[in-house]
């Protein structure tokens, strides 16, 4: 215990001496893309269908929207994914909002792009299980799809175009400012004391922003948390032992509208994550692997409300989609 409130310190004493405020800036409010023809409003349109077409699915049964919600924040608001057939999955579903901007996608870091993620879950046998050729035949037979395919691309459909076209749809998923944005814009009462106190500790004692800072507050880095074991996280892509269990720092960007929270889904609600990072850590982990933060012991438990109402800040007005006529 006394070595424990040692370490809170010395990280306490770090964050004093680093300005951390130039860590924080107002969320962009497009997406950089190289190649502009990804940005047509008929690049969006056809993959804001395909985004919501269950033919992507191998029995018909399941769209992308089938998990990621619009009205749930592009999320499923379970602890878990459920897949074809209802199966569970092992992590909790990600909110699309503003993932234009992240660099590496999946709790694992596992795909590069959005063109590249877009692919996985459609062949995926627990989720869509669909063939991708036999989707480029279904789609092709679809006059209004081959239509729309021939003007925007130029060809038929192809598993390039598809996925090209659904990472068009999901980069136009940027949310408006949040009371966040318009605080570090100079409007200081865009956020009530408490969450002013919060984002203090936020950047300060409780060394959030260590890894959470940038537009997304998310580092993009990976780290062993300890919220669960079961899962092998970056090890399995990295084939490096010393990567299991670590997972991506995610977005807070509208965090308070996206639980279950972490990659498990494990933790119900906000005050539940705030409350793991004070006394929840582990001291110690199966594999004897070191763990990335130390629980904030030395910190007191009415700190806590104030982190939720900073957390609560970073929510912005998301695009209203509502799911379009299909041909
Ligand atoms: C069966 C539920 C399910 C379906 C269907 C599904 N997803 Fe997901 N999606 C998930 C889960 C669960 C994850 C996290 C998986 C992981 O990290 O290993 C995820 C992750 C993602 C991510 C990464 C987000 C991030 O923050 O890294 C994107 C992007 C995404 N899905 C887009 C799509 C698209 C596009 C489709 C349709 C082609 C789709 N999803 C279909 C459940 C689903
Ligand atoms: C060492 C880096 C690091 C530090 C420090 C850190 N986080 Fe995290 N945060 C992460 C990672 C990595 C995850 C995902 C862990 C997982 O899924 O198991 C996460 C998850 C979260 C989540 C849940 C996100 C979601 O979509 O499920 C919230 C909320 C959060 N952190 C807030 C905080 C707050 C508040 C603090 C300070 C008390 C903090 N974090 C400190 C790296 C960090």
């Amino acid at each position: 215990m006394v070595f424990m409130a040692q370490l809170a310190l010395s990280s306490r004493d770090a964050a004093r001496a680093e300005p951390r405020n130039k860590k924080f800036v107002p969320l962009p409010q497009v997406v950089p893309v190289r190649d502009d023809r990804t940005t047509t409003p008929e690049t969006v349109s056809l993959g804001k269908q395909l985004f919501f077409d269950p033919r992507l699915s191998g029995d018909n049964a399941m769209s992308c929207a089938s998990c990621h919600l619009p009205e749930k924040a592009w999320t499923d608001g379970l602890p878990q994914g459920k897949g074809n057939g209802g199966r569970e999955l092992r992590r909790n579903t990600p909110t699309l909002l503003n993932v234009g901007f992240l660099s590496r996608l999946f709790w694992d870091g596992r795909a590069a792009n959005l063109e590249e993620q877009a692919l996985v879950p459609i062949q995926s046998c627990d989720e869509m299980n669909q063939n991708l050729d036999e989707l480029e035949q279904e789609l092709n037979a679809v006059p209004g799809y081959a239509a729309q395919f021939k003007t925007v691309f130029g060809s038929e459909a192809t598993q390039a175009g598809i996925a090209q076209a659904l990472a068009a749809f999901q980069r136009s998923l940027i949310t408006e400012p949040a009371p966040f944005d318009r605080y570090l814009a100079g409007e200081k009462d865009a956020l009530s004391y408490s969450a002013q106190r919060g984002f203090e500790l936020f950047k300060g004692e409780a060394d959030c922003a260590r890894c959470h800072h940038g537009p997304l507050l998310s580092d993009e880095r990976f780290y062993r948390l300890g919220a669960s074991f079961g899962d092998a996280g970056l090890a399995a892509v990295s084939g490096n032992h010393d990567d299991k269990g670590k997972f991506r720092t995610p977005s807070l960007r509208n965090i308070a509208q996206t639980g279950p929270y972490m990659h498990d889904g494990s933790l119900a609600t906000l005050t539940d994550v705030v409350t793991f990072y004070y006394r929840g850590v582990p001291t110690s982990t199966p594999d004897e692997l070191p763990l990335d933060v130390q629980p904030l012991y030395g910190q007191s438990f009415s700190e806590i409300s104030d982190l939720v109402s900073f957390l609560e800040t970073l929510s912005g007005k998301a695009p209203e989609i509502t799911p379009p006529d299909l041909p």
